[in-house]
């Protein structure tokens, strides 16, 4: 069986989206499947090289989509490469396809209220089997944008490695994923009081950039 990740982050391989699916890729890999990896951006720019991943695409048997959400949605070069497999019309129905999709916000409804939906509707369109998604709320904390992968951020990506390890077994013996909303973050942030005290930084956060590009922050236009 072959398994191909395509990563599907803007950011390449410092995102965590490239950080999940290695993890995944190289588990599949300790149960003696064949895997690549292809960082979607670096492949949509010159018409060889669509092909060849088209031809990758064709190759597998697996398919494993891990993407952001880039407003409740997918990001443009996810949009593009679902448009190039669908207008291509391969013949793709024995292969599976499980999106597993991060987001910023740590409410993972965000991405199965649209994305997950789109993704559905995509695979069922082209003729992709769908062995699954996975949805995951706050997906900064794994902090694929510094280039760290999951074993570097310890006890951080322990519930994430074990759910992954569930998936590994069961893409790889040919079992459902299913749809799958997990929560993978340590317990320390079902602490009500840490949960106040991280949205109170964050909006200092947001408002100091606002600020810094010149927003009035703390406007009310429709009191005056
Ligand atoms: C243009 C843009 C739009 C985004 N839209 C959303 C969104 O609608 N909801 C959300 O929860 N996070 C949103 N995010 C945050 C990303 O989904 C989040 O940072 C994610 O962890 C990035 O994953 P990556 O490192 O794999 O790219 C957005 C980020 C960007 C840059």
């Amino acid at each position: 069986m072959k398994a191909l990740l395509l990563v599907g982050s803007p950011r390449g391989k410092r995102s965590t989206s490239n950080s999940i699916g290695m993890y995944l890729l190289e588990l599949l890999k300790e149960k003696r499947l064949e895997t690549k990896s292809i960082i979607i951006k670096n492949e949509l720019s010159e018409d060889e090289k669509i092909a060849r991943l088209l031809e990758d695409i064709n190759n597998s048997d697996i398919i494993i989509l891990t993407a952001p959400l880039y407003d409740d949605s997918q990001p443009y070069i996810v949009v593009k490469l679902m448009e190039l497999i669908a207008e291509k019309k391969m013949n793709l129905n024995a292969k599976r396809f499980i999106p597993i999709i991060n987001c910023g916000f740590f409410e993972s409804e965000h991405i199965i209220a649209v994305a997950i939906p789109i993704y559905h509707k995509f695979a069922k369109t082209v003729g992709f089997k769908w062995a699954g998604s996975v949805a995951i709320g706050g997906g900064e904390i794994f902090q694929g944008r510094h280039g760290k992968n999951l074993d570097d951020i310890g006890k951080m990506a322990n519930k994430m490695k074990n759910l992954l390890d569930l998936i590994a077994v069961k893409l790889s013996s040919n079992l459902e994923v299913g749809d799958l909303v997990p929560d993978v973050f340590p317990k320390v942030f079902n602490v009500k009081f840490l949960q106040k005290l991280l949205i109170r930084m964050n909006n200092r956060n947001w408002k100091k950039i606002a600020e810094s590009n010149g927003e009035i922050v703390d406007a009310t236009p429709y009191l005056d």
